[in-house]
Order: C-alpha cells, then sequence, then structure tokens
C-alpha cells in the first residue's frame, strides 16, 4: 500500500540518521535531531514533497496515519512535534481499531472516543475539517446511502441528487472498494470545504450534525 511504503521511507531515512547517533536518548524532543542529523527534517520533507507529487493521496495518508498515530497534538495548522519516537514494539490493530473513531461509529460513540483522550467537542469539529483531503471507500459511508437509521431509509439530511450520485458508485453490495473524494469541490486542497459542503448536505462522511 502507498500509505505503508511512505512511512517506511520515512522511518527509514530517521533511521539511517540514528545509526550514525553516538547518543541514544529516549526522550521526546522537538530538537532531537538536532545534533545527531541536522538535515532529518529536511530529508523528510523531500521524500514528502516526491511523494506528494507522485500521488496526492499521500497528503491524506499521511494526515491520517498522524491521527493514528498521536491522536492527537494538534493546535492549528502547525504544531511544534516532539520527535525521537521509536517504533512501537506492541502496535495493536484491534486496539487501534477500538480506540480510534471509525466511520460507522455513532455520534455518541465518538464524543466518547475523543474524551477518553481528552479532547472535547470543539477539538472534534476542527479535527474533522481535515477530511477537506483524501478520498474514502464506498464500505465506509454506504450506511447513509441505504440504511441510515435501521429503517432501510437513506440519511434524510444527505442531498437527494448527491446521493444519487454515491450510490450509482457504490451500490447495496459490491464495489466497497470504490473511491469518493471526501470534498468533492476541491479534493486535493486543504480549505474549509468539508464544513461547507456539509452544510450544502453534500458530505458523505459526516462526523457531526450542525443542525
Ligand atoms: C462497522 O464497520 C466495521 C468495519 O469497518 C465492521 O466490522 C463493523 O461490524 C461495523 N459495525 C456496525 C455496527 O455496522
Ligand atoms: C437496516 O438495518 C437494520 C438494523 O441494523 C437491519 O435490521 C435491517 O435488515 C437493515 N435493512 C436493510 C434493507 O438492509
Amino acid at each position: 500500500m502507498a500509505q505503508t511504503n511512505i512511512s517506511h521511507l520515512m522511518v527509514l531515512s530517521l533511521f539511517l540518521c540514528l545509526s550514525f547517533s553516538p547518543v541514544y536518548s529516549f526522550h521526546l524532543n522537538p530538537n532531537f535531531y538536532e545534533q545527531s542529523c541536522p538535515k532529518a527534517e529536511e530529508i523528510v520533507r523531500s521524500v514528502v514533497v516526491k511523494a506528494v507529487q507522485k500521488e496526492t493521496r499521500m497528503t491524506a495518508s499521511l494526515r491520517r496515519l498522524h491521527f493514528h498515530d498521536c491522536f492527537v497534538q494538534a493546535g492549528g495548522p502547525n504544531w511544534v512535534v516532539p520527535l525521537g519516537r521509536r517504533d512501537s514494539k506492541t502496535a495493536s490493530l484491534s486496539g487501534s481499531n477500538r480506540n480510534t473513531p471509525q466511520p460507522n461509529n455513532t455520534f455518541q460513540t465518538i464524543i466518547i472516543k475523543f474524551k477518553v483522550q481528552d479532547l472535547n467537542i470543539a477539538d472534534l469539529v476542527a479535527l474533522s475539517g481535515s477530511h477537506t483531503i483524501g478520498n474514502a471507500r464506498c464500505t465506509s459511508f454506504r450506511q447513509r446511502l441505504y440504511n441510515q437509521s435501521g429503517n432501510g431509509q437513506a440519511d434524510y439530511t444527505l442531498q437527494q441528487v448527491y446521493a444519487n450520485q454515491l450510490r450509482s458508485r457504490c451500490p447495496r453490495s459490491g464495489g466497497d472498494n470504490n473511491l469518493f473524494s471526501m470534498d468533492l469541490v476541491s479534493p486535493a486542497k486543504f480549505d474549509n470545504y468539508y464544513y461547507k459542503n456539509i452544510l450544502a448536505q453534500r458530505e458523505f462522511l459526516i462526523l457531526i450534525k450542525f443542525f
């Protein structure tokens, strides 16, 4: 998978730097590589730029990787990241699926999952905005198109015309892996169209309802 490749690349770049590092410290620090690998960020940045040039979805994949790994230390478009973290030896797929929000979680479940991480509804609204880039698989939102509340009906808050377009490529069964832009207006741009689409009822991945 492309996402896996880029994370391997990043880990590899950092690992190569680390192998020449005389001192190992286990404290995370934004300046962790200052002495051991002063060009670490530059190297990672250039690798990421190349990867994004090759495949724009990489921005979304990396953002998701960040979210899953860190869940979450954000504060606006930029934040200081403490560096020096080692790969986990105890990564758990089931733990990750249990703790991170899933597309078919209810609003209440998502609120609880955020609360466990000490994040509130304002954080939830802000972080949801990152769905302005990237794609989602049909299987992640099929429920909204066919059986949102368990009564065999589509979600009535989804615009009819748009829902029909989605259904044509996301049938009741099959086509699970068909991809859809999460922001149909500007799929590759980090902007505020995720929210505008929700207000226009043209967003299939609603984590939050504003009304
Ligand atoms: C939610 O989706 C996951 C797969 O992403 C599936 O395993 C699970 O059964 C779904 N839960 C419900 C309640 O639909
Ligand atoms: C809709 O979902 C409910 C509850 O999950 C289920 O019992 C029902 O069979 C589903 N209906 C259709 C048409 O899939």
